[in-house]
């Protein structure tokens, strides 16, 4: 299995290398082969080619079975042509790959239940949503597109679209993960408002009739931010547009008290997958040893499961994070009371003692 690796920008490379020493040593234990080569994305990129996505990269993913990335952008790269912002090396390779799905799963960790900043009585209720967001189209993508001056006064544009086979795919996967899950869906959009939206909401609801079992409801997405915090119990799986889906995946791991925590898997039709944490390069703690590697090593588990169809594997690296957790380490993140304070490396290694 090739596995194209981009460790990106601030703490992208330090929980990157604990990410591909916890892959090196599940291959060793159940006898894979893992080939990973490095490309560049992001700042990183942008430094040594002049763009946040250079040729080779697109082409390094594409020659890969899967993807994993660290995290891009950082202060050092935010007044530079937005054109060539670390950012469009992300957005550029989604697109390039297709990877019109992203799986956004938040969870509450019960050894972490002392970091939630939720209620507890909320809490009890149980806290198990998984996000998936429509990640090629949407308002990121959407023409026209710019920024420009009339009649003396500045002004920027974005337009947010949604084709017919972009709301029936990503509908399709949502059904899909709700089948394996509580099979409930919730769809978020803006249909008081948008005309997108009432779209979105018209196909969503046609795809639902392949699915008789999953039970659909609809939200609008002022509402959802607001339930997401009010009682997370009520959502199993939330199916949303790009913008929406980014804006509500973040609460959604916020809650958990960990955005540390979370992984992500991004995926096409029949490209590659991307598999990232959800959060960013923190350029805060970069090279400090403070970052927490936990959602990188959990994101490598969603890419054995669902690129390699590595079941055991997976359950295996979750299980080693649990324990490593249960055994009281933390990252500054996560800290809590009683908690172990370790650096990136030491919770890197605890992981894989316990794997
Ligand atoms: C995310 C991030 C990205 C996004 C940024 C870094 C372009 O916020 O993956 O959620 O907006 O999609
Ligand atoms: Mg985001």
């Amino acid at each position: 299995m090739k596995i194209c690796v981009m460790p990106g920008d601030g703490i992208g490379p330090e929980i990157m290398e604990q990410g591909v020493k916890v892959l090196n040593v599940i291959g060793e234990k159940f006898g894979h082969k893992f080939e990973t080569t490095e490309a560049l994305i992001g700042g990183a990129a942008i430094d040594a080619t002049g763009g946040p996505l250079p040729e080779e990269t697109v082409k390094a993913c594409k020659e890969s079975d899967a993807v994993l990335l660290g995290a891009v952008g950082g202060p050092k790269w935010d007044t530079i042509d937005p054109a060539i912002r670390p950012e469009r090396g992300l957005l550029g390779i989604r697109k390039e790959l297709s990877l019109f799905a992203n799986l956004r799963p938040a969870a509450l960790f019960s050894e972490l239940k002392d970091a939630c900043y939720l209620r507890a009585d909320i809490v009890e209720k149980g806290l198990d949503v998984m996000v998936v967001r429509e990640l090629t189209g949407g308002i990121y993508f959407g023409e026209p597109r710019g920024t420009k001056t009339e009649n003396g006064e500045r002004m920027g544009y974005n337009t947010m679209v949604y084709y017919e086979h972009e709301v029936k795919r990503i509908a399709k996967v949502a059904f899909e993960a709700a089948m394996k899950r509580d099979k409930r869906l919730c769809s978020v959009d803006k249909a008081n408002v948008l005309d997108v939206s009432r779209v979105w909401r018209e196909i969503v609801i046609e795809v639902s009739e392949e699915y008789p079992e999953v039970e659909l409801t609809h939200m609008y997405v002022d509402n959802a931010a607001m339930q997401l915090v009010r009682d997370p119990s009520q959502f199993d799986v939330i199916v949303t547009g790009n913008l929406f889906g980014d804006i509500l995946s973040d609460a959604a791991a916020a809650i958990t008290g960990s955005i540390g925590m979370l992984p992500s898997a991004s995926l096409g039709a029949s490209n590659p997958g991307l598999y990232e944490p959800i959060h960013g390069s923190a350029p805060d703690i970069a090279g400090e040893n403070k970052a927490n590697p936990l959602a990188t090593i959990l994101s490598i588990a969603m890419m054995l499961r669902y690129s390699f169809n590595m079941a055991e594997e997976a359950d295996c690296i979750e299980a080693a994070v649990e324990k490593t957790l249960a055994e009281g380490l933390r990252t500054g993140d996560i800290m809590d009371e009683g908690g172990k304070l370790v650096g990136c490396t030491e919770m890197g290694e605890a992981v894989i003692k316990n794997l």
